[in-house]
């Protein structure tokens, strides 16, 4: 199994440039399925789930050519399957995401029914009932969900009861063909959802208000390929400005827009972060002690699920004590227990975390619980006392490219090894 080891209290500083955004480019992928022909997309991040939207679009009949790793050529126009088996869904969830693009195209789509995972039943139930109120009957049986638009599609007013990104894009990306128009109600504000909306643009879509919770869609006969590049990755640019405000830095970040990660820098800077702004890019740093403050996560622009374990290792060495609550998610606190194996004092209640901040972190073999788990526990290991030894890192490889390699040019003493399973069992 791949490992990664690391070795504690080397400084760190330098800069990243970050890739496009892992959970915009996936749901550009599905959306090549309308605009039959080529659609080329850039700035594509060269991630493992990535990879499973290739394998999603190639079942379906697409082809994809890779050049220079980060540009994508989809050729859509021999796409004549409608079916989405388990074993893709089961590894990524976000496969459900070619659901809208698939009914806009063929008025139908089998999509196998995603399961829970590690960070929570994650129910799709909001992407049906839009769905339905848009004229789409469901059937579901043998664990799959079998859609289909008989009447074809109807614009209407849908109020989602929560701003699901997931369950926005869907809905989004179903309605484009509609027979009048859509209104999302409540609709996710992510920059991602703006991303999606503005290739769906380029190809000739309707779409107005994205970015705000109201989203209008007119449908329009037909979309055609364009080229498109993906809107820089906000999360892996927080990962690195955290990890330059846990260590010091200073660490300067580019390729992506600070106005994206507002409240999240804002949060960085009471904790005693210093933040420079620039365009299309930022730098953080720190002097001073790490400064306890309370955060709840919330949808965009809220402060992201995605930064809440990155945020809580930069806390859990802060000067004092402090809450995080967790309400986007249910079971998002597993990355807490293995930080607390390094050290940490975190007690979980409930969706609130109880974080009173230590003075050193001590390097431990640890396991990476998640995806942004995995990363806060790298981070975590770049300032504890001695050898931090992270596994099941493929969660890791599913949305950060060349994690690594990013936080050896930066200093740290780290690396990617295969070891068998009992020397790890073995080792310290
Ligand atoms: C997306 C992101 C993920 C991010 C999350 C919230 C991708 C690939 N993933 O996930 O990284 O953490 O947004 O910003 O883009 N819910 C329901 N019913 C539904 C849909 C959602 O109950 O039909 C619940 C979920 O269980 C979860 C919450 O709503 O508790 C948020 O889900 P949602 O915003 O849909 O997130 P995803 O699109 O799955």
């Amino acid at each position: 199994m791949d490992v990664i080891r690391i070795e504690g209290g080397h400084p760190i500083s330098g800069e990243v440039t970050v890739e496009g955004a892992k959970n915009s480019a996936l749901k550009l992928m599905a959306a090549t399925l309308m605009a039959s022909g080529t659609t080329t997309l850039t700035n594509v991040p060269n991630i493992s789930d990535v990879h499973t939207m290739g394998k999603v679009l190639k079942r379906l009949g697409a082809t994809i050519e890779v050049v220079n790793k980060h540009e994508l050529r989809i050729d859509t126009s021999s796409v004549d399957r409608w079916e989405t088996p388990y074993e893709l869904v089961a590894k990524m969830r976000a496969s459900t995401a070619v659901l809208g693009p698939l009914l806009a195209r063929f008025g139908r789509a089998v999509v196998a029914m995603p399961g829970g995972c590690q960070i929570g039943a994650r129910k799709i139930d909001l992407h049906i009932l839009g769905l339905e109120a848009l004229g789409v009957q469901f059937e579901f049986k043998h664990g799959y969900i079998y859609a289909s638009a008989p009447n074809g599609i109807t614009g209407t007013v849908v109020t989602l009861d929560f701003a699901s990104v997931g369950a926005t894009e869907n809905l989004m990306m179903a309605s484009v063909h509609a027979k009048g128009t859509t209104v999302i109600d409540n609709a996710a504000r992510e920059p991602e959802i703006v991303d999606l909306a503005n290739l769906l643009n380029e190809m000739g879509a309707h779409v107005r208000g994205a970015g705000s919770p109201l989203i209008e869609i007119e449908g329009v006969p037909e979309l055609h390929p364009v080229t498109h590049s993906v809107v820089g990755d906000r999360i892996e640019a927080a990962t690195f400005l955290a990890i330059g405000g846990l260590t010091g830095g200073p660490v300067r970040v580019r390729g992506f827009e600070p106005i994206h990660l507002g409240l999240v820098l804002k949060k960085f800077e009471l904790m005693g972060i210093e933040i420079e702004r620039g365009a299309h890019e930022a730098t953080a740093s720190r002097k001073g002690p790490l400064r306890p403050v309370d955060i709840q996560t919330l949808p965009y622009p809220g402060f992201p699920t995605d930064v809440q374990a990155q945020a809580m290792c930069l806390l859990s060495v802060a000067d004092g004590s402090c809450i995080v609550t967790e309400n986007v998610f249910e079971n998002r606190f597993m990355f807490a227990s293995e930080l607390d194996r390094m050290g940490a004092d975190i007690t979980i209640e409930g969706h609130h975390a109880i974080v009173h901040g230590v003075p050193q972190l001590s390097g431990a073999q640890v396991k990476a619980p998640d995806l942004r788990g995995g990363a806060a526990l790298a981070m975590a290991g770049l300032v504890a006392d001695g050898h931090t030894t992270i596994s099941d890192i493929h969660h890791i490889d599913r949305g950060y490219e060349g994690f690594v390699e990013k936080l050896k040019s930066l200093g740290a003493s780290i690396e990617r090894l295969t070891v068998p399973d009992e020397d790890l069992l073995d080792s310290e």
